[in-house]
């Protein structure tokens, strides 16, 4: 590995690097804080004021009641719970019906695979072809079974905000319950669950500068959602297991910075994906933006670029010092194209050829131009082996 080179990190959708101050508690707590916080001796209690004054910094992020926040180990396990949680509370009442939509993290996507082999009948709803769902085709989707309607308020990969309240609004018509996937719009947009008008919530702290390994499940008051986690009575009964106190502390610490910060640095993150994006389209000849840009979360950007396999980009970037993504982490690694822009209807080279670029905190200017500077002379030379080649 070449030390001497200038790193970019340029994949703040994957993980966040953590805030300084996150770190700082994550350490103090670690160190000082290390009861369980089921204890009821001194020790045990220090760690439950840890906890509460986390819950009440998180509550306060999305515009929630503390008591209706439960600590998770991230997003994944919150989409399961919202969804197995609720299919398990609503099975009895006869709906076994699920909707989600085709852009969906595996989280969702496979969690509804799964209770598909439980004999749940499941719908995905499209997305048009700038990766927006539209709430009639929701409508459409929905019967008199529908147990839970579940959509991604932000996605991944390229970064678009669906209509969540129009939505929802459709669900609760109908009878069914509403959850959204927000852990890429947390931390990013102001996200405010009452106006969202959902009754569950997905959020992960590694997307906001927090640790890995903590997240939330938020669930409005009244809503009947089965523990999928048997064992202690923690977290009210709604989720069995010791809380990882030092990652739920830092999430807290991050949760707070966010808060504060969300606007300003939606400004300026902004600024640098919209100057990325465009000095790339203007160096690089055969580019394109996918996903509508005007309904998207400041951070992200995902480009197409023609004739250049994505992975050697990535790869070739890579060595230059700049981290950047094939869509979802977790298809990287394999030559899948992005369900994501297949679901969008986009040609299947597009699919194959596309980088996403995601910024956040710690971003630079400088970071952005060396980006521009870099990128032309790669492509070209990608595309000069692809010539050779054919
Ligand atoms: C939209 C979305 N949902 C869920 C997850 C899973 O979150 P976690 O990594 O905390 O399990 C991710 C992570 O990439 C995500 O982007």
């Amino acid at each position: 590995m070449n030390d001497s080179l200038m790193r970019v990190y340029f994949d703040y959708n994957a993980t966040t690097p953590l805030a300084p101050e996150v770190i700082d508690a994550v350490t103090r707590v670690t160190r000082d804080q290390f009861g369980n916080a089921s204890s009821v001796h001194y020790f045990g209690q220090q760690a439950k004021g840890v906890l509460d004054d986390a819950r009440s910094a998180v509550a306060a992020l999305v515009n929630a009641d503390p008591s209706e926040v439960v600590f998770t180990s991230g997003g994944t396990e919150s989409d399961n719970f919202a969804i197995r949680g609720a299919a398990d509370a609503i099975e009895p009442t006869g709906r076994r019906h699920l909707v989600a939509c085709a852009i969906e993290h595996e989280a969702v996507l496979n969690t509804l695979k799964a209770l598909a082999r439980r004999g749940w009948r499941t719908s995905l709803v499209p997305v048009d072809q700038t990766g927006i769902v539209a709430p009639d085709r929701v409508r459409d989707l929905l019967a008199d079974d529908t147990a839970l309607v579940s959509v991604m308020h932000a996605n991944n990969e390229i970064g678009t905000i669906q209509p969540i309240a129009e939505i929802a609004r459709l669900a609760h018509e109908r009878g069914a319950l509403m959850h959204t996937d927000a852990v890429q719009s947390v931390g990013k947009i102001p996200v405010d669950v009452r106006a969202l008008g959902v009754d569950l919530l997905t959020l992960s702290a590694h997307k906001f500068n927090g640790p890995k390994g903590a997240g939330v499940l938020w669930i409005k008051r009244g809503t009947r959602v089965q523990p999928i986690l048997t064992g202690g009575k923690h977290e009210r009964s709604r989720r069995a297991g010791t809380e990882n106190v030092a990652a739920i502390a830092g999430m807290g610490v991050a949760a707070r910075l966010a808060m504060g910060r969300v606007a300003a640095e939606g400004a300026r993150v902004g600024g640098l994906r919209d100057r990325l994006e465009a000095g790339i389209l203007a160096g690089v000849p055969g580019t394109a933006v996918n996903g509508t840009p005007s309904l998207r979360v400041p951070n992200t950007t995902n480009i197409s670029f023609d004739r250049v396999e994505a992975e050697s980009l990535l790869i070739a970037l890579d060595l230059e010092g700049i981290a950047v993504s094939t869509g979802s982490a977790c298809s990287s690694g394999t030559l899948e194209p992005s369900h994501v822009l297949r679901a969008m209807g986009l040609p299947a080279h597009r699919t194959q050829n596309s980088l996403r670029f995601s910024l956040g905190l710690f971003s630079t200017e400088e970071e952005v131009d060396r980006v521009i500077e870099v990128l032309p002379r790669l492509v070209e030379k990608l595309r000069g082996l692809t010539r050779k080649a054919g």
